[in-house]
């Protein structure tokens, strides 16, 4: 490790999941322009999420981070982006209201372009080409044209990142987020879902809330909070040298910032402490994340954390846990309590959707809906059993009726999943599904805010 940090001491590093592009000048061309193009984002307001992340830390907040497992440059559209955060917002509010506290909201968008792969290759009917690593590399269409990573997809891939990233700050800002809105496409989804009578509790009680506010005279045309929400972006920081040529020095404070996004984070497959990936991002000040799965030791974790908050500040560093749904407990307990020893600051999120996925017999990929809130599970219980702060969830879902996930109250089966398989990588959940969870980490908030496990009614667990 060298102990001076520049946006491109990563280069003298040994690196995983790299690009193989037949034309580096082409390459070192576009990341010369790309470093001197507007950032998308300002460092105030990483900083703000590094706050909003630091009440995390301390319980007072609780993280939401979802969306796309790869956004892609053919599900570009403003209809998509809508729907997602339609979602996405229905969430937070749920999750607000059954912690009584305010919800981080993250959305794995706006440059979530770049895929870590299991093989360089891929083979199908005796052909081999290089495996799709994400639209800001190469094509999913399995030609050799195609498949061939193209610098010019950097370009668009920020163009679209910048496009994306207006339309939700003018969401978020402009009133689509008005909160008496996203409450009345809940309760539409509660009176559709043929679940719903579960959820109507908690529906009755936030309406019943609302009117209560309003008879106060506080709304959303009286109180400015009500019709707005802070809204961050995130990704994971692969492709480094798209990364460099986002790294900026924040006039204000003099530090360095990735500005491709919010928060970045550093997938379970590049986080070795002494490779590329773990180097970027030790020197840029955002909040960043970490994957932990099952392969991460409580030693080894304790290394990342030294390297990645050498100053232990509250905000700066969330463990994205990723472990299956039946390793949890295998897993989580000494992490916790490496952590808990040592006195390191850290939000806990959990990602319940990369350790479960499986085949199904009809060949595609998916995740079951019960493993997937079976992790979520495992996750509050482990964390109320050590005394620790569950502080979020992390999920791909996406706000169009996909069936890429089994399960969830319309009860998507194996043979279903040909219907609307959509992802240009892992299955995600659907909107219907994604409102589910959100309903039921709902219930295991407040029981946690309670002390107490609560068992949650769901078949199968
Ligand atoms: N501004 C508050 C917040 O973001 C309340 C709020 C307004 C809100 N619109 C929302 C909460 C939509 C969740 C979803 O928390
Ligand atoms: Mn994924």
């Amino acid at each position: 490790m060298t102990t001076t940090w520049k946006p491109d001491s990563w280069r003298a590093m040994p690196i995983q999941q790299v690009p193989d592009y037949a034309d580096p000048a082409a390459l070192a061309a576009v990341e010369a322009r790309l470093s001197s193009y507007p950032p998308l984002v300002f460092a105030g307001e990483a900083r703000k999420l590094k706050k909003g992340l630091a009440a995390v830390s301390r319980g007072e907040s609780f993280l939401l981070q979802g969306g796309d497992c790869a956004e892609s440059f053919a599900e570009h559209h403003p209809d998509n982006i809508r729907d997602f955060f339609r979602v996405f917002l229905q969430m937070a509010v749920v999750l607000t209201f059954a912690g009584q506290m305010p919800v981080v909201k993250v959305g794995r968008i706006a440059g979530q372009f770049a895929k870590p792969r299991s093989a360089p290759l891929e083979a199908m009917n005796g052909i081999e080409l290089p495996s799709y690593r994400g639209d800001i590399i190469n094509g999913i269409e399995f030609t050799p044209e195609s498949r061939n990573p193209d610098p010019r997809r950097i370009e668009d891939s920020y163009r679209q990142s910048a496009a994306t990233l207006n339309l939700l700050r003018a969401f978020a800002q402009g009133g689509y987020a008005n909160l008496e809105h996203v409450h009345q496409w809940m309760l539409g989804f509660v009176k559709d879902s043929p679940q719903g009578h579960h959820y109507q509790e908690i529906a009755d009680r936030i309406s019943e809330a609302m009117a209560f506010m309003r008879a106060c005279g506080i709304d959303p045309d009286t109180a400015p909070s009500l019709r707005s929400t802070d809204f961050f972006t995130s990704h994971e920081a692969l492709l480094l040298g798209y990364e460099q040529a986002m790294t900026r020095v924040d006039s204000t404070s003099g530090d360095w910032y990735a500005t491709s996004g919010h928060m970045l984070w550093i997938g379970d497959r590049t986080r070795q402490p002494d490779h590329a990936h773990v180097e970027y991002m030790r020197g840029v000040k955002n909040p960043i994340g970490l994957k932990c799965g099952p392969s991460l030791s409580a030693d080894g974790l304790l290394k990342l954390i030294d390297i990645l908050n050498p100053e232990n500040e509250a905000g700066r560093l969330t463990l994205i846990c990723r472990f299956g749904a039946n390793k949890v407990f295998d897993h989580l307990p000494q992490l916790i309590r490496a952590v808990e020893r040592e006195g390191r600051s850290v939000v806990w999120s959990c990602d319940p959707m990369h350790g479960n996925t499986i085949k199904a017999i009809t060949g595609y990929k998916t995740r079951p809906f019960e493993l997937i809130l079976k992790e979520v599970k495992s996750f509050f219980e482990v964390h109320a059993a050590e005394g620790t702060y569950p502080g979020g969830i992390h999920i791909e879902m996406t706000g169009k009726n996909v069936t890429e996930c089994t399960g969830g109250a319309r009860a998507i089966t194996d043979e279903d999943l040909s219907d609307r398989y959509h992802t240009h990588c892992d299955p995600r959940l659907n909107a219907d599904q994604a409102l589910e969870l959100a309903f039921l980490v709902a219930e295991l908030l407040k029981a946690s805010r309670h002390g107490e496990t609560r068992k949650i009614a769901v078949a199968g667990i």
